[in-house]
């Protein structure tokens, strides 16, 4: 967490204010900024919503979401008792000139009060088809401003394509400057995931080692146990692909793949990324059935308790050809990285909940030991594991004790949990105080979008044009479709799951 404090009068309002993301993240990450002294106390909360509630309402409805949903727990009462002060709400309805007439005067009753300094910030917590209305709304009524005093706060999903993403950037580039427009993609604002810069250019021993000439294949596996949730309405048109790898798992590719930026500086590292992007090897039409694998869960048990499968689950179609399973292997053409095979795969209702990045380096040039010494043999593999474990694991060859000359591989760890005592902030936590510091680095660029969309534009167009008739192809609390580990296989490796400690 940053150390500069943020005194610049500030006014947040929150489209979606009584929804899911803020409640469960954006109205914790904002107390606990607040109870750190990381807020102005020139600052204000304006939740939004269609529902009508009264401050109070509102506020102890905060106070319940954020004792609930804290990783710091239930709140302080005495930092409460000031937090809550700085929390409103207005009833919006977007379709109603109105209700942003009303916040209007609200927004700049509080701004007379705050002096001519303030900065606003709307955050866009609701349904995509809602962000170009509500920017031209807030255009209309005056609510806009300049690359100091304005900015504008994204949720993904950034378009459901490339076309729509393209749209969206058009619209909203009328209204804003790329400045004051920061498109969330919350992996980015994870500790492990911004650790993976520091790891690789504050380090001088990777650098060398990070290429085609010694690292054989790279994989990023981002499994979740959970299954919908609650979401089928809006996962039925998005699927793994657009919902995960699009964005978040793409976007750790960047950072494994990236060439290292001349300083740390937001366009700066966005260029590096957006190059990765542009360098991935477009899909041919023919290939994508033997480098893109889908999969749908069915029912199972999932620790003890019996699960819907998808296609039972609420807002979901009974006969729904939506992925909740993608598996991908990808390619960058550039002298970094030809020919290394970068195994992506995301799923749900799966074994595990755990985000790993694999690099797997080749291996030796020649053994000297007998087959029988080096019967546990692996090559060595850097594992950066981004969650809920927060690790980095080097693993190597070592001598196991004995009589014998007999190898097994052995990890050389850097354990979060181990090495430091103080928490570690959510993702939001830092996202939201980097958008009030109009610090960009970890928000997607508008190009970034676009050609992330552009890349699995044609897996999507295969899947949705040519429907699987496997569905559902795999039991929850599995590891997927067969075909997924057979994608990997056929190149003469497997998918690493959770390494095991030292033995
Ligand atoms: C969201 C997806 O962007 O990321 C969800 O829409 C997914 O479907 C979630 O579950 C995973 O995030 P995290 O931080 O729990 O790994």
């Amino acid at each position: 967490m940053k150390k500069k404090k943020n005194l610049i009068p500030t006014i947040f309002v929150i489209f979606g204010g009584t929804g899911d993301l803020n409640k469960r993240k954006l109205a914790p990450a904002l107390y606990n900024l607040y109870a750190e002294s990381y807020l102005p106390e020139k600052f204000s909360i304006i939740g939004t919503g269609r529902t009508h509630f009264e401050e109070n309402q509102y506020r102890e409805m905060m106070r319940e979401n954020i004792n609930q949903f804290s990783r710091n727990g239930e709140v302080n009462p005495a930092y409460w008792e000031r937090f809550e002060k700085h929390l409103n709400y207005a009833e919006i309805d977007i379709d109603s000139p109105q209700t942003f007439e009303n916040l209007a005067q609200t927004v700049n009753g509080l701004k007379e009060k705050y002096g001519p300094d303030t900065q606003m910030i709307y955050y866009l917590a609701v349904a995509p088809n809602f962000f170009g209305k509500i920017a031209q709304s807030l255009h209309k009524h005056k609510l806009t401003g300049n690359e100091q005093t304005c900015r504008i706060v994204i949720e993904k999903p950034f378009g459901n394509d490339l076309e729509s993403a393209k749209e969206l950037n058009l619209l909203l580039s009328k209204i804003f400057t790329e400045k004051q427009i920061y498109r969330i993609d919350h992996y980015l604002g994870k500790e492990t995931v911004q650790n993976m810069m520091a790891f690789r250019f504050a380090n001088s021993l990777f650098e060398p080692l990070w290429n085609r000439n010694h690292i054989e294949h790279v994989q990023i596996s981002v499994t979740e146990q959970l299954g919908v949730e609650g979401r089928g309405g809006y996962y039925e048109d998005a699927g793994a692909l657009r919902d995960m790898i699009q964005n978040h798992l793409l976007q750790l590719l960047c950072l494994v793949g990236m060439e290292a930026p001349i300083r740390f500086n937001a366009d700066e590292i966005r260029d590096r990324k957006v190059e990765v992007l542009r360098a991935m090897r477009p899909f041919k039409p023919e290939e994508i059935s033997s480098h893109a694998i889908r999969g749908q869960y069915s029912k199972g048990w999932v620790e003890g308790k019996e699960v819907l499968g998808y296609r039972d689950e609420d807002g979901v179609d009974e006969n729904s050809n939506t992925e909740t399973f993608a598996a991908i292997k990808f390619f960058i053409d550039n002298w970094r990285w030809q020919g290394i095979p970068f195994y992506v795969r995301t799923g749900k209702r799966l074994n595990q909940t755990s985000s790993i990045i694999t690099i797997q380096f080749k291996d030796v040039p020649h053994h000297i030991f007998s087959n029988k010494a080096i019967e546990s043999w692996q090559q060595n593999r850097l594992i950066i594991s981004i969650q809920p474990e927060m690790s980095i694991r080097l693993q190597v060859q070592a001598k196991r004790p004995g009589l014998k000359m007999a190898l097994n591989p052995v990890d050389m760890v850097f354990d979060y949990h181990g090495t430091y005592d103080v928490g570690t902030p959510e993702a939001y936590e830092t996202l939201l105080l980097d958008a009030t510091y109009g610090d960009q680095t970890l928000f997607m660029r508008g190009d970034q979008v676009e050609a992330a969309w552009e890349l699995v534009m044609p897996i999507i167009n295969a899947w949705e044009n040519n429907k699987s008739i496997s569905f559902p192809n795999y039991p929850a609390d599995s590891w997927g479709p067969e075909e997924a580990e057979a994608l990997i296989a056929k190149d003469g490796f497997h998918w690493f799951t959770l390494p095991l400690k030292n033995k």
